[in-house]
């Protein structure tokens, strides 16, 4: 890791308050910064607002607010739930900002100063909601925005336009500089594909509306507004005073600039061609994670399934939120948020084996030690030492490609490891037999594994982690990260401390039980036709597993009449058993789209109905052919 750590969020638009996906972006970043600073690295995390162009201007208007006032009030519902969520950022910045206004400007009058912004007509199709320009072979069919479906309408205007394809070369030489330019590395090949193309320069100012900022006075042309991308993505340089008086310019260039899938061409293309014009030295990494849908739906106000994350976040616990959105989803691919998988989460991984291994830990340490363990050194368990080491040697490279899933896959290891040796080792049989040495170094490996798993754990849940370090009395800070980490070693002696219980196990509501079924809030009435876009088709069941750490989930193959069976995960498991089940003719929701339920593929739905009693699958009246449909 560098000694200096930059990392950004995308700027969140003022015309929506914050929900789940800008929190995953930002508590990822916030887990980035966390890490560098617990590995040393002088760290600068940045995160904002994005408060100009005509969807502000409009959404303002639709309020009768002032762009400023509305801005305000939005901006300021941002920064209140980054505090109350204890976000770790160092600058919270508006683009209303002076410092950063200023500095806007001085990129465009460099940028003009050198050719690189050059005036003339354009014309083209503009979506107002992505505040982008399409071509007509980019359109949908009617005109609509290929980004966000909506309708565009021609704009023709005087603009001063940016010298895009003058970078193309060298963009494609950035991209191929190194494997992690851009992350996911799968992503890669669509930008690289994008700019082989061929890239038409950029309009970068607009005629068509007020709010933005002007022109320099240098340029001296008062018709005009800067392009919201321009003026958004100089956030990240002028943040650190590029522009005005330069002091945090140590930290360029960014480290990694955390952003949506959605976004990606902007941060790939636009933002290191603007760098290059700058003469500034690109981003090491642009790193791009999926979108989050509820129950396989594109979240919307106007679908009202939208996820509050203070909500959340006050039902289960905080970090118990961010472990689920980063051990759930791989990063870079879309997740379902599902109130079912989050609970099994919760109950399984955190409760389960993490706060039940040091509550034994504590539990048998008070009872057979009076809480102080130690040994000589330790002699004991040596495989299980070399495998916990052999896992957490892992973990650097997965935290540093933003493999957070793997990440904490890997790392719970450690946890079953030690937890297996309490069941294997019979801690309370030997002692029993008066065996006191042996079973105080069981303690101290499991005190070990402990200790280790809070500083690996920090970033991601720097509370909960405290609390472990606090009952076993390690500190959670670069010394000792050093020590237990770095060098690996192994503590011989705790002093233990009695703890709270980390993590309450979570009831799991009647209704979560079959939560597809009741997450669909019935308010209109559809047409036949809205009910035939649902393809349900009979299908047997050929093969059922149960899916490991989860009491609650099956993974069923079912024979479709299609060339495979399909994979599909169900929370049936309270219900029936895996007999029960085999050979049995279901009913299946088959088009819906893939989800990924605690990391498994699944491929549609199988009906069932809930009430008081329980659950029941929907089965046909008699046999019928596989694939045979329901209407
Ligand atoms: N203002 C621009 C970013 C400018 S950065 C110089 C913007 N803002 S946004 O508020 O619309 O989106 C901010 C981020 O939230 C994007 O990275 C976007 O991908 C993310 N998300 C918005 N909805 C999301 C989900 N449903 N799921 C995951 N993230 C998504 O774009």
């Amino acid at each position: 890791m560098d000694k200096r750590f930059y990392v950004t969020s995308p700027i969140y638009y003022v015309n929506d308050v914050p929900h789940i996906g800008h929190a995953y972006s930002t508590i990822i970043c916030d887990v980035l910064a966390r890490g560098a600073r617990l590995r040393g690295a002088k760290t600068y995390f940045l995160t904002g607002t994005d408060e100009h162009g005509q969807k502000i201007e409009q959404a303002a208007k639709d309020r009768g607010d002032e762009p400023l006032a509305f801005a305000n009030r939005i901006s300021a519902e941002f920064k209140a739930l980054w505090d109350y969520f204890g976000i770790s950022y160092d600058r919270f910045l508006r683009t209303t900002d002076s410092d950063h206004v200023q500095g806007v400007q001085k990129a465009f009058e460099k940028m003009f100063a050198s050719g690189d912004i050059y005036k003339g007509e354009f014309e083209g199709n503009y979506c107002v909601s992505c505040e982008t320009f399409w071509t007509s072979t980019q359109l949908l069919e009617g005109g609509a925005c290929p980004d966000c479906g909506k309708p565009t309408s021609v704009l023709k205007e005087e603009n001063y336009f940016f010298r895009l394809s003058k970078y193309q070369e060298r963009l494609l030489e950035w991209y191929e500089s190194g494997d992690d330019v851009i992350l996911p590395r799968s992503r890669k090949n669509e930008v690289v594909r994008f700019v082989r193309e061929g890239l038409d320069d950029l309009s970068i100012t607009r005629t068509n509306f007020e709010w933005g900022i002007k022109l320099p006075k240098s340029v001296n042309d008062s018709k005009h507004v800067i392009y919201v991308w321009l003026d958004a993505l100089m956030n990240y340089a002028t943040a650190l005073g590029w522009g005005a008086d330069e002091k945090l310019m140590e930290f360029w260039p960014a480290s990694v600039h955390v952003i949506g899938k959605d976004i990606l061409r902007f941060h790939a293309i636009y933002w290191p061609a603007f760098l290059m014009s700058l003469n500034l030295p690109l981003p090491k990494c642009v790193a791009a994670h999926g979108w989050w849908t509820k129950d396989g739906a594109k979240m919307s106000k106007s679908k009202g399934n939208v996820i509050s994350p203070k909500e959340v976040a006050d039902s289960y616990g905080y970090e118990q939120f961010r472990y689920f959105l980063l051990r759930d989803v791989p990063f870079g691919q879309d997740g379902d948020y599902a109130q079912k998988a989050f609970i099994d989460r919760i109950n399984s991984d955190l409760a389960n084996d993490l706060g039940n291994l040091l509550s034994r830990l504590l539990g048998m340490s008070k009872k057979y030690f009076n809480n102080s363990i130690k040994t000589g050194q330790l002699q004991l368990f040596e495989n299980e030492r070399k495998e916990t080491d052999g896992i957490i040697a892992q973990l650097n490279t997965l935290f540093d490609t933003l493999q957070f899933h793997r990440y904490l896959e890997e790392l719970f290891k450690i946890f079953s490891i030690a937890n297996k040796l309490i069941n294997d080792f019979k801690p309370w049989e030997k002692i029993k037999k008066n065996e006191f040495a042996s079973v105080s170094e069981m303690l101290v490996f499991i005190a070990n594994v402990l200790a280790k798993g809070a500083l690996l754990l920090a970033p991601i849940m720097p509370k909960k982690a405290e609390q472990i370090a606090r009952a076993i009395g390690i500190s959670i800070d670069v010394k000792t990260l050093e020590r237990l980490i770095v060098r690996g070693e192994w503590n011989i002696s705790y002093d233990l401390t009695d703890s709270p219980v980390l993590f309450a196990r979570i009831e799991k509501p009647a209704a979560v039980e079959s939560e597809a079924v009741s997450a669909i809030e019935i308010n209109d009435q559809i047409s036949i036709d809205d009910f035939l876009k649902t393809e349900i088709k009979v299908g047997t069941i050929v093969d059922v597993k149960e899916v490991e750490k989860s009491d609650s989930l099956l993974v069923l193959r079912i024979d479709l009449g299609e060339t495979e069976p399909r994979q599909i995960v169900s929370g049936i498991r309270r219900f029936y058993d895996r007999g029960s089940l085999m050979g049995l003719q279901v009913c299946v929701v088959s088009n819906l789209k893939s989800a990924n339920i605690m990391g498994i593929k699944s491929d549609g739905m199988i009906l069932a109905a809930a009430d008081q009693s329980g659950l029941k699958l929907i089965k046909t009246e008699g046999l019928m052919a596989n694939g045979a449909r329901v209407r």
